[in-house]
């Protein structure tokens, strides 16, 4: 069966539950595949390889009781986050585990996905690979992969800058394999509209932020429920790549928001940063807060199923009225 439906026929929603590093750990898998989402999660969220070998075997156990119990629900395969570029020293050793766990789904990340397309598809996994550029699509193409994942404006964490209806038609002109649109994703009319649009499947980060099973702090979950699209401040003077940041969060750190400069610049939505005092000790990711430009479509802190069924009642309400 060709991946798209391969992977579909075991989904309750085209949803892949996008891997957050610290956020993104077993619960949050464990719940987004009950759901029937793909959940996935960064290798790096563990702290040493061995910890990554026990969360991979958590989850699969897990699954697989859940599975045996509920034989006729879709219960989704998990997916695992490798960053590929020569500054990650476990991706060698990472991928060793991942290999041995057979991880169903892997997500290749900053850098060239060439090298892990061969030892995955060897067990039978799936290799998806995120990028930001039509270059970088292009050489993932080339590299074997099996899906694209097209990060555009408006991502939670470090971002694309594309417009998705730009992007996707640009990508489909050679591409005609699996395809996942990613950026500011958080409705299920949302979903259904990157299915007209060309893609298969969704990502989805920020609106997962605040679930019960993220590994976010409750400040953290508490500020994502109070931001909306315009508090979200995109940068790359935190971590040196650009990235999408909640203006409370970097101002709570010590970074001063130039509004002025921000309204002049509309062209780039790109806020200078000024380090004024405050907690020189700051770490991106640990004490200053992620979100894409959907941080509006969390209204509360709730559970993955919660959240799964809404996101599925909004898709076939828009899918009705695409008949109407
Ligand atoms: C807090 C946070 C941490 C993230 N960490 C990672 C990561 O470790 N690896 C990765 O490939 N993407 C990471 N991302 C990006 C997401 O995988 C995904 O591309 C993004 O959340 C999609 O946009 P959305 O948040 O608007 O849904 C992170 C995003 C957030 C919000």
């Amino acid at each position: 069966m060709p991946i798209k439906e391969q992977l579909l026929a075991q989904m309750s929603l085209p949803v892949i539950a996008a891997p957050m590093f610290i956020v993104s750990g077993e619960a949050l898998v464990i719940a987004s595949c009950k759901e029937g989402i793909l959940g996935t999660f960064p290798a790096l969220s563990a702290r040493t390889s061995q910890a990554l070998d026990d969360m991979l075997t958590h989850i699969r156990t897990e699954l697989a009781t859940y599975k045996a119990a509920h034989p006729s629900k879709p219960v989704a395969p998990f997916g695992t986050n490798l960053i590929l570029h020569s500054s990650n020293p476990r991706a060698e050793e990472d991928l060793q585990r991942v290999i041995e766990h057979q991880v169903p789904v892997v997500i290749a990340s900053v850098g060239n996905p060439a090298p892990v397309v061969e030892p995955i598809h060897a067990y039978g996994g799936i290799v998806f690979a995120d990028v930001s550029t039509v270059k970088h699509a292009r050489y993932a193409a080339d590299a074997g992969v099996d899906g694209l994942i097209l990060l555009c404006a408006g991502c939670g964490g470090h971002t694309g800058w594309l417009n998705p209806f730009a992007f996707v038609r640009e990508v489909r002109e050679f591409w005609d394999g699996p395809l996942v649109l990613a950026g500011s994703i958080g409705h299920g009319a949302s979903v259904r509209a990157a299915e007209v649009l060309g893609a298969d499947f969704v990502y989805m980060g920020s609106r997962l932020l605040a679930s019960d099973e993220s590994n976010a702090a409750l400040e953290y979950k508490a500020m994502v429920v109070d931001c909306q699209g315009d508090d979200i401040v995109t940068t790359d003077k935190i971590t040196g790549m650009r990235a999408n940041f909640m203006r409370p969060s970097l101002e709570k750190a010590g970074h001063q928001v130039d509004k002025f400069n921000n309204l002049l610049d509309t062209h780039k939505r790109e806020f200078d940063l000024k380090h004024i005092a405050g907690d020189q000790k700051a770490k991106p990711w640990k004490d200053i807060w992620c979100c894409g430009h959907g941080a509006n479509e969390s209204h509360a802190t709730e559970s993955v199923h919660h959240i799964v069924t809404t996101l599925k009642a909004q898709y076939e309400e828009a899918c009705q009225r695409e008949t109407h």
